[in-house]
């Protein structure tokens, strides 16, 4: 018999109680009780997000909301600065070459968290950029970036947006949208929203819809003007993924009942456990500014990370992820979005343990789910 986990980095799992009010009946998207579902859920947006903004609701997987970005808010022959500390920094990058928007990169070590400084003196080198790219979380290394900090530092600059991409992020950890001054903020429905992929959120501040009156960028579908007029509508506007909005209305409802403390409490406690069993076991992580959404470890030597993945996922019915592009085969990651408690932390570890023990790397079998076990013990977990 063989259960299957799912513990990457997106998708995620889904609750039942979730899958379960997606599977009713569908509404009509232009009837009362669909203004009224989407009205609340858009209230409960702002919650999450901690902002009095507008958040829009794309039907895309969460690159598109960061192709409405830059679509919206840049034109051909603008500058922006892009932070590019891994694959999901480079499609900033790549997303700004497509709309012909000349791409100012900083680039970081795989691994490593951008320096605000270095933000500050590129922004003195370019003061003509238009927008800070960045990631709240590099989700291929795992590194937090200091947006806060960037934030302080973009405000102070009325013609410049900064625009991130929390996409495995918010939700996770504290992200406070408009203390932090974060123009522009990206998520996705497969992360640590616990649904499947197709819904990108965008929230989009005072400066950045003013930028957007001026862009001179082509754009149809992922319209960030036309979105607005048919919030005043109570609607969407093309047809929205109902099934996926109806989905959202109660995780939102859940997280509004917990409240946020609590989800990024259960966030850092899954994150903590499985980074102190990693330890125990004598494996490094990856990253060295970790994010609390993923652990990443660095695959020891002699050993592919894609070899762990595998056994895991064909032997085990597990499903962690390994590393893209330059990190392939040298590392693989494990989950704590979705719908995951400490107990599927105990059996991750426990997984790379005997798969590690498998591929002939000397190790100890319980010495990385007793570390997390102790952890989770002395915090009491749910
Ligand atoms: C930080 C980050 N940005 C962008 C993306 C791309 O999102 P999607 O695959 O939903 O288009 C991902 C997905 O893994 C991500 O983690």
């Amino acid at each position: 018999m063989k259960k299957q986990y799912l513990m990457a980095p997106g998708p995620v799992a889904v609750a039942p109680h979730v899958l379960a009010k997606m599977a009713e009946p569908l509404i009509h998207h232009r009837s009362p009780q669909f203004s009224a579902l989407l009205t609340q859920v858009r209230e409960d947006l702002k919650y999450l997000y901690q902002t009095k903004n507008e958040v829009l609701i794309l039907a895309s997987s969460g690159t598109g909301g960061m192709e409405a970005t830059v679509a919206n808010l840049l034109s051909p022959g603008d500058k922006a600065i892009v932070i590019r500390g891994g694959k999901f920094g480079e499609r900033w990058a790549e997303l700004c070459e497509a709309y012909g928007v000349k791409p100012i990169n900083i680039d970081v070590p795989w691994g490593e968290a951008v320096e605000p400084k270095g933000v500050e003196e590129a922004l003195k080198d370019h003061p003509d950029a238009k927008a800070v790219l960045v990631q709240a979380h590099e989700t291929s290394t795992g590194v937090k970036h200091p947006i806060e900090e960037l934030g302080r530092i973009v405000r102070e600059k009325d013609e410049t947006v900064l625009a991130v991409d929390a996409i495995s992020a918010l939700g996770v950890y504290d992200i406070k949208t408009d203390d932090w001054n974060l123009d522009i903020v990206v998520t996705g429905s497969q992360k640590s929203l616990s649904l499947p992929p197709g819904l990108a959120l965008v929230s989009v501040s005072e400066k950045a819809w003013q930028m957007a009156q001026r862009t001179k960028s082509s754009r149809y579908y992922f319209n960030f003007l036309k979105e607005k007029k048919a919030i005043e509508r109570q609607t969407t506007a093309f047809t929205p993924a109902v099934s996926l909005i109806t989905g959202l209305s109660v995780v939102l409802k859940d997280i509004r009942e917990t409240g946020l403390d609590a989800l990024f409490k259960h966030h850092k406690n899954l994150s903590e456990a499985t980074k102190a069993g990693i330890r125990a076991l004598g494996l490094e992580l990856f990253a060295k500014a970790p994010s609390e959404a993923i652990t990443v470890i660095k695959a020891p030597d002699g050993i592919n990370g894609q070899d762990v993945v595998k056994i895991l996922r064909e032997d085990y019915g597990i499903t962690i992820a390994g590393g893209q592009a330059q990190a392939k085969g040298k590392i693989f990651r494990i989950s704590h979005m979705g719908h995951l408690c400490q107990w599927d932390m105990i059996i991750a570890l426990a997984a790379v343990e005997r798969a590690l023990k498998e591929l002939g790397h000397p190790i100890e079998l319980g010495k990385g789910v007793a570390a997390a076990q102790e952890y989770f013990a002395n915090v009491h977990t749910a």
